[in-house]
Order: structure tokens, then sequence, then C-alpha cells
């Protein structure tokens, strides 16, 4: 009956706790990948359940016609606890990213600018805009004709993409750590070079943080890390506590260039999303999560890694990524290692350009003993492939 568009592991889950997944017989699953980056604080997190049913018993959705005191409070939240003034709420990181296309498009549209310079390698979303935006040819293979406007350069290359500028650049669209291809972060140096110039310039610098936000990465937000401030920034996965609800996040001058009438959606910012989202965003503080939980359990996967890495290192090339949005890039094929891993009864993905990265996205909320157990299934697999150990 599904449509055949997803390549689905043999497994089913019904039931989520904690770092848990759970099957139907009740075989539980380590879940390092928590819904592809959504579950920062785990499976049914006490305070972001409590807040769903909550509610849901007052109201599951008005449409934007009206105010109501969910979307209000999350778009507080968010104001409060990063550089925006004005949210725009969307259902998925992909329609945070068609909002961010339009509104760059509306704020070139008097100079005649429309282009918008995105990272080989990037990853952006499936519509036809976000997918165009995408840095990855075989994206958008075969959906041509595509939309105009976009161009792409290498990443982590400030030389080449400001060499890549036209008259009509109107946008620079970068992920802090580009997910998809193989969990590889932008470098500090060539973030902060690509603000200065944007800024002078009066190209908006977008970043795309679908991926790195939500403490992901060791901060609400990974731009405070390489201590920029850019135009927009475009949210979602983790954002709605498990719900669809992504956000676009701007300062009150470039909010202007989406007047009513502009740019909506009917379910865009629906209460019990936000609910959830607000939820999420405030358990991330008062739990302390940000920074220092974050810091240490991270530190203490990374340490786990690196040890295991030294013992194979002609298994293992590199661990990179930031937090705990992780790549262990490998020798070997990473579909096969996340196969060895799911047999273990634990959940990773398998990712890169060359079926080559594993990658690594534990809650937030792991405990010593969870990252003992999956470093002891890391090296029960990684001792018995066929490589000699140093
Ligand atoms: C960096 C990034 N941007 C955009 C998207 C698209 O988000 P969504 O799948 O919610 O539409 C994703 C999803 O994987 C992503 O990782």
């Amino acid at each position: 009956m599904l449509l055949g568009n997803y390549s689905r592991e043999p497994l089913v889950f019904e039931k989520g706790r904690g770092s848990y997944l759970f099957d139907p017989s009740g075989v539980a699953y380590l879940d390092f990948l928590g819904g592809i980056a959504i579950h920062v604080l785990g499976h049914c997190h006490p305070g972001i359940t409590h807040a769903i049913q909550k509610q849901a018993q007052r109201m599951v959705h008005v449409s934007n016609l009206y105010y109501n005191p969910a979307v209000v409070d999350l778009a507080e939240l968010l104001v409060e606890k990063t550089f925006a003034d004005k949210v725009f709420f969307s259902n998925s990181g992909t329609e945070a990213i068609e909002a961010a296309i339009k509104l760059a498009r509306r704020y070139g549209a008097s100079s005649g600018r429309y282009e918008m310079i995105s990272m080989e390698g990037s990853f952006h979303g499936r519509t036809l805009g976000a997918m165009t935006l995408t840095g990855q040819a075989k994206v958008r293979e075969g959906f041509g004709p595509l939309p105009p406007g976009f161009l792409y350069a290498p990443f982590n290359d400030f030389d080449k993409i400001r060499a890549s500028r036209t008259a009509n650049t109107v946008a620079v669209i970068v992920e802090p750590v580009q997910g998809e291809i193989g969990v590889i972060p932008a470098e500090t140096d060539f973030l902060q070079k690509l603000r200065r110039w944007t800024q002078e310039e009066d190209i908006l610098l977008i970043l795309d943080e679908i991926q790195t936000g939500l403490g992901r990465t060791g901060t609400l937000f990974a731009y405070e890390q390489y201590e920029i401030v850019p135009d927009i920034l475009v949210s979602s996965k983790a954002l709605g506590g498990g719900l669809p609800l992504g956000a676009l996040l701007t300062s009150e001058r470039l909010s202007k260039f989406l007047p009513p009438g502009t740019h909506g959606s009917t379910f865009g910012g629906n209460p019990v999303a936000c609910a959830a989202g607000a939820a999420l965003v405030r358990a991330l503080f008062a739990e302390d999560f940000l920074p220092e939980r974050v810091r240490s359990m991270s530190s203490y996967l990374w340490d786990g890694l690196m040890a295991l890495k030294n013992r194979y290192p002609s298994l293992i090339r590199e661990i990179r990524g930031k937090g705990f949005m992780i790549g262990c890039v490998v020798s070997v094929s990473a579909k096969k290692i996340k196969d060895l891993f799911r047999e273990e009864r634990v959940l990773v993905n398998a990712t890169g350009p060359a079926d080559d990265v594993i990658r690594i996205l534990p809650p937030l909320s792991i405990t010593y003993d969870e990252t003992d157990d999956f470093l002891s299934v890391a090296e029960k697999i990684f001792s018995s492939l066929p490589v000699e150990k140093s």
C-alpha cells in the first residue's frame, strides 16, 4: 500500500521511551538516530508529552486568521533565545526553506537580484525550490526543467563562493554542518569571512539549521559557536518536539519583505506542535542540557569513538562533526556496518557520497551507560571485521 519512495529497514516500531525504540514484541533498540535528528530529548519526554496532551485537549487547530497563545509563546521563546525579532512557522524544513527563498527573492526584487548560491553537497529539501537549491545533482535528477536562479559553489571555500557571485546574487545559504552528505562541519574562518563579505555586499546570509538546531551541536543553534549572526535562520526537525514544525527566523527589517498575502500555510504554527516545541526549548535550558550536559556527554562519546578509531585506524578514517551530530568515516561499506549495528539492536544511519559515513545522532539526554553500550557494540562490530588490529 505504501508508495515505494523510501528504502525502509526490515523493522517495525510501535513504542519509544527515552533512548530506546521497541518493536511489537517488546524488543528494545538503542536509538542513535532519533527519527533523523528529531528526538533531541529522546522519545516521549514527559514535559513534551504533557504539553501535547494539554494543548490537544484545549484546541488542536485554529488557522492563521487568528492568534493563539501557543504560537505566540514559541515565537517569543525563539526571539528571546536567538538573534531573531520575527518568526514564521511552517510544517517542515522544506517549507521553511521555501519561505527563505521567497523572502530572499522579495528582498532582491527592487534591485533585480534573485540568484542564490548554495553549497555543493548541501541538502535543503524536496520541493522544486528546495530541491533546486540542494547542491547534489542526484537529488535533482529527472525533475527538470528546474527553476532558474540557483548556483552551487564548493563548501568551505570562501574564494570560490566570492568568485561565483554575479550581479544577480541576493543570498548565500549554508548548513553549519552538512548532514546528508556525511556530517561535514563548516570551518569557523570560512563562515566568518562569508559573513563579513555578505554584509559588505548586501547579500543575505541564510543558515539552514534544520539538522543542527535545538542543541544538537552543543548550543541552541550552531551559529552561536561560529560567533556570527545570520540574516535568516531556518529551523525544523527537532523544533516540534517530534511533531511537524518548521520556522524561519529573521530580523524586523527583513520580515517586512513578507507582508500579508505574500506567503502562508494553513497548518503552519499549529498550536499542538508549537506547545510541544516550547516545552522542548524550555526543557533544554531548565534541565541544563545547554551547554554543560551536552558538552560533557558528547565529549565522553567522542573520546570513546576516537579511542575506537585509534584501535582500528584502517577501518575508521575520521570522526567528525559537532556535539551530538557525528560522522564516523569508514573504509568499508557504511551500509554494511549500519546493518551490523541493527543486528545488535542499535540504530544508526549510513550516509556519505561513497557509502562511507556512519551518521550518529544520539539524544542529548543519553546516559553514560547507554554510551558505554553503544561503544561496546561498536567495538564488537569493528573487531569482527577482517582487518588487522593495530
Ligand atoms: C539541512 C536540511 N535542510 C532541509 C531538510 C528538509 O527538511 P524536511 O525533511 O523537514 O522537509 C533537511 C532534512 O533532512 C535537512 O537535513
